[in-house]
């Protein structure tokens, strides 16, 4: 059969093949030849049911499930000849059935349409990477914990604004992140977890009336259940939205990490020192070390979120049950899925490699008047001022230190005296950043300890 003959799948009403154009817009095998392990799994689960049903015999069923592993094994060889005259994944694989193993390859198709198969498919294939998504996650969070779990008390300045704000641990600051992927990682699971319904056997659109089932292909495939309304089961595609919507926050998560990573590694910060394995240099300046992973992965929201916005708006408006539109859903999960993997092993090959510059981090850390809020504090707790009246005082003595070009620690006592009489020796106890650190016990605060209970938390749940 040529190119220029009408489809030998659904050619019964035309008299001549499509046009070039048409065949190119509509052929989806570039891409769609992804899911082809996903495809032949659905096809023997449904193949076995149909047997078991008594639609088809025992034999052809085992004909049809063993010339399908032939398939399988010819795609995985790159033996395959893909053709775009049989427009997808589906028509192609079933063709090649028909080659191998003759005419039982045409009871395959029973009691289920490509609506139901294309949906079923690309479940599968979106379920794993879900599954690999969790597993990228895992990795990342463990990363986090190591580097946490080593700088529980190495003390950095905290930021709001980027302007230095209060001395915070290297280890809370980690562990912030570990919140972040551990609350992507849940919508991971929840996202598994309500896509886990089987389109099979929803056919076209309305069911079939022959005696599928629809349970067993179910179960075969690793569904917990048949999804219970055939024209939701062939047009819904929340999974891959809520796929993309998942993959795009926690690419925000990655971006932010990875922007604090290209500060942090910059000459005029120098808080990490990245590996080698992560960076490159420049062909012109010979001092330069790019954080190029870093600003890769800062990048990729870009295409991941894209890719949500490119399906929402193909979904949109779209009347049920199937329509053609749908197809255009899987370059976009496909890009997006290869670059939130990539980005997720890059990141955690990042964490594993950089190294704190501990000596930088602390310097930091004492700058900037970072413990005024416990001068101020201080003076609450031990003078019992108000603390609109504490702040400022210590406004007036952060200006004073700023005029004399020291840091508070350097001020005297006589110097903190002219501002407020009643201040003692004690004061320059909670001016040390380790102090200042020391004394965030509040729970979900910096303080090492309150950092180790976290990460001992954290290793109890991954
Ligand atoms: N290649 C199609 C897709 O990806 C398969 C389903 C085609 N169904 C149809 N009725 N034309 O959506």
């Amino acid at each position: 059969m040529t190119d220029q003959s009408s489809n030998q799948m659904w050619g019964g009403r035309f008299a001549a093949g499509p046009d070039a154009i048409m065949e190119a817009i509509n052929a989806s095998i570039g891409f769609d030849q992804r899911m082809a392990a996903q495809d032949i799994a659905g096809s023997r689960a449904h193949a076995a049911m149909l047997a078991a049903t008594g639609v088809i015999s025992d034999s052809d069923a085992e004909a049809i499930r063993e010339g399908l592993l032939t398939v399988l094994s010819e795609i995985q060889n790159g033996e395959f000849q893909f053709s775009t005259a049989l427009e997808d994944i589906h028509m192609n694989v079933e063709a090649r059935l028909k080659e191998v193993i003759g005419e039982p390859a045409g009871r395959l198709h029973t009691g289920r349409s490509r609506n139901d198969q294309v949906a079923t498919d690309f479940k599968l294939w979106v379920r794993d990477q879900l599954d690999a998504a969790e597993s990228g996650l895992l990795a990342l969070i463990q990363a986090l914990l190591a580097q946490a779990e080593a700088g529980a008390d190495w003390v950095m300045p905290g930021f709001t604004h980027l302007q230095t704000a209060q001395p915070v641990t290297w280890g809370h600051h980690m562990m912030a992140y570990v919140e972040m992927f551990g609350r992507d990682l849940s919508r991971v699971r929840d996202a598994r977890a309500r896509m886990n319904e089987s389109p099979l056997g929803a056919a076209a659109l309305a069911g079939t009336s022959f005696p599928i089932d629809r349970q067993m292909t179910a179960e075969a495939l690793g569904f917990d259940r048949p999804a219970a309304n055939s024209l939701d089961a062939v047009s819904d595609r929340d999974f891959a939205l809520e796929f993309l919507s998942t993959a795009s926050i926690c690419a925000v998560h990655l971006s932010r990490f990875a922007e604090e990573l290209v500060i942090w590694s910059s000459a005029q910060f120098r808080f990490v020192t990245l590996s080698d394995r992560f960076s490159t240099g420049s062909s012109i300046m010979p001092q330069k070390k790019n954080p190029d992973a870093a600003e890769l992965i800062r990048a990729k929201v870009g295409r991941i979120y894209g890719a949500n916005t490119a399906l929402m708006m193909v979904m949109k408006g779209l009347p049920l049950a199937y329509s053609k539109d749908m197809q255009e859903d899987k370059e976009q999960v496909f890009d997006a899925a290869d670059n939130w993997m990539l980005a997720l092993a890059a990141m955690e090959g990042m964490v594993k490699d950089m190294t704190a510059n501990r000596e930088s981090l602390a310097a930091a850390a004492g700058s900037g008047f970072s413990t005024a809020t416990d001068l101020a504090d201080w003076l609450v707790r031990v003078l019992g001022l108000p603390f609109r009246d504490a702040h400022h005082v210590t406004g007036s003595l952060v200006a004073m230190a700023e005029n004399k070009g020291c840091d508070l620690p350097d001020l005297t006592l006589e110097d903190m005296q002219s501002v407020h009489s009643d201040i003692t020796d004690d004061v320059y106890s909670v001016l040390t950043v380790q102090n200042s650190v020391n004394s965030r016990q509040s729970y979900g605060g910096t303080a090492p300890d309150q950092v180790r209970a976290q990460v001992k938390r954290w290793k109890a749940l991954v």
